[in-house]
């Protein structure tokens, strides 16, 4: 597998370990930093070295790792006041219950507290602990004290807790962490601020367990978006049918097989500031679902019933909770734009992206799209060029449009 790439090249970080189960995620969190080229000094309070180790946390983050307040071989090399300031954001994952609440107090009893207290850095935190102490009240007043600090956080994630209960709580997964860091350092970016939903990917339609009606979507068009719109700053939600691409750095892949899981997955991800529906979703999937498998039983063939899927583009751009600028697709194969500008006004959507998919083309599965742009202002024709390229245009033209509105 490819490495990702060096989005964080250059960047300190100081991540603060917190004593929780979550620690052991945080080993995963130095690597995946490092990977994307950005250097990770570590400090642990003393409960994180009940979880993790400091030989593996150093190994992982080719550094000291520091943990007392009074180490005076640190203090010799580098001061717990420069340590607090020689990073560009200070991290803390897990941040437990314990530490927050020394934060919003201001309290200063060892290393980690007193650098969140001494650094002159943004912070980010992690949040993890057990679902009641999340909603706690004291807990709400202590994140909402941070918050009016400037200090950010990500998660906590819902799930399954350590100890079995149901909840919010977990730690969000070092990727998502890795995904708010690369934000924070985008901030000036474009399209800064701005939740992006994409769809890609073909649908799969089960007739029974083992077969299903699908099309030949790669997935190309829209992982590129999505990739775009993230280098360009936003948030961004990619909801895809199966394909072989892997998920683009920075964007919250939700996997789904059906039109129907789609919808309800890109309904999940509202509210958003865009949509960008690139999926060729099928149009219909059979009717009823067989439990266990069609056998062949000597007789004639069976016929597929078929029934109408929904349509997310439609869906989305006429929900309560539509998106700033909606933005589809029509895959065409005759009479281009007349059949786009009509998809446009039916579906609802702002804009919609017109490509000719006939035979010999070779836009389906390849690597080249020859676009228009079509808007209320009329049509946009663009030279056929790669699909990362119309993707970086397409974002480039989104960015713009809110800039204008802004
Ligand atoms: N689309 C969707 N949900 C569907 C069907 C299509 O969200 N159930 C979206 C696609 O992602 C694309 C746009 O609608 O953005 C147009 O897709 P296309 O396949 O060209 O249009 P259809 O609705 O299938 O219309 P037709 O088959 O009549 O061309």
């Amino acid at each position: 597998m490819n490495p990702p790439p060096r989005t964080l090249s250059g960047k300190r970080i100081l991540l603060i370990v917190a004593g929780g189960i979550a620690a052991y995620k945080s080993l995963d969190l130095i690597r995946r930093l490092r990977e994307r080229g950005s250097s990770v000094r570590c400090v642990l309070t003393a409960a994180a070295k009940e979880f993790v180790t400091p030989l593996s946390v150093a190994t992982l983050s080719r550094d000291k790792v520091y943990s007392d307040l009074f180490d005076l071989t640190a203090e010799n090399e580098i001061g717990h006041i420069r340590l607090a300031r020689d990073c560009d954001l200070v991290v803390v994952a897990p941040a437990t219950a314990d530490l927050i609440a020394k934060m919003a107090t201001g309290l200063a009893g060892d290393l980690a507290t007193t650098i969140l207290l001494a650094t002159d850095k943004p912070i980010l935190l992690a949040p993890a602990m057990n679902h009641v102490m999340w909603a706690h009240d004291a807990t709400r007043k202590n994140m909402a004290t941070l918050a009016a600090r400037k200090v950010t956080s990500i998660g906590p994630a819902s799930g399954e807790l350590a100890e079995g209960e149901i909840g919010a709580g977990r730690m969000s997964e070092p990727l998502d962490i890795v995904a708010a860091i690369e934000r924070h350092f985008n901030s000036n970016a474009p399209l800064a601020g701005k939740r992006a939903l994409v769809t890609s990917g073909p649908t799969h339609e089960p007739i029974d367990p083992v077969r299903y009606i699908a099309n030949r979507s790669s997935g190309k068009q829209g992982h590129a978006i999505a990739a775009a719109l993230a280098a360009l700053g936003a948030e961004t939600i990619l909801v895809s049918g199966p394909t072989n691409l892997t998920a683009p750095a920075g964007v919250k892949l939700r996997e789904i097989e059906s039109a129907q899981q789609m919808l309800a997955a890109c309904v999940e991800a509202l509210p958003a500031d865009i949509a960008v529906c690139a999926a060729a979703v099928a149009d219909w999937r059979p009717a009823t679902l067989g439990n266990s498998k069609l056998k062949k039983d000597g007789g004639a063939a069976p016929t597929l019933a078929l029934t109408e899927n929904p349509d997310i583009l439609a869906t989305l751009s006429k929900h309560a909770q539509r998106p700033g600028l909606v933005v589809g697709f029509a895959a065409e194969t005759d009479d281009l734009i007349r059949h786009a500008t009509e998809k446009r006004l039916r579906k609802g959507c702002d804009w919609i992206v017109a490509n000719d998919v006939s035979l010999g083309t070779n836009v389906f599965g390849g690597d080249a799209n020859t676009v228009h742009v079509i808007d209320k202002a009329g049509v946009e024709s663009w030279e056929r060029q790669s699909k990362e390229d119309v993707a970086h245009r397409l974002a480039l033209r989104i960015a713009a449009y809110f800039n204008k509105a802004a």
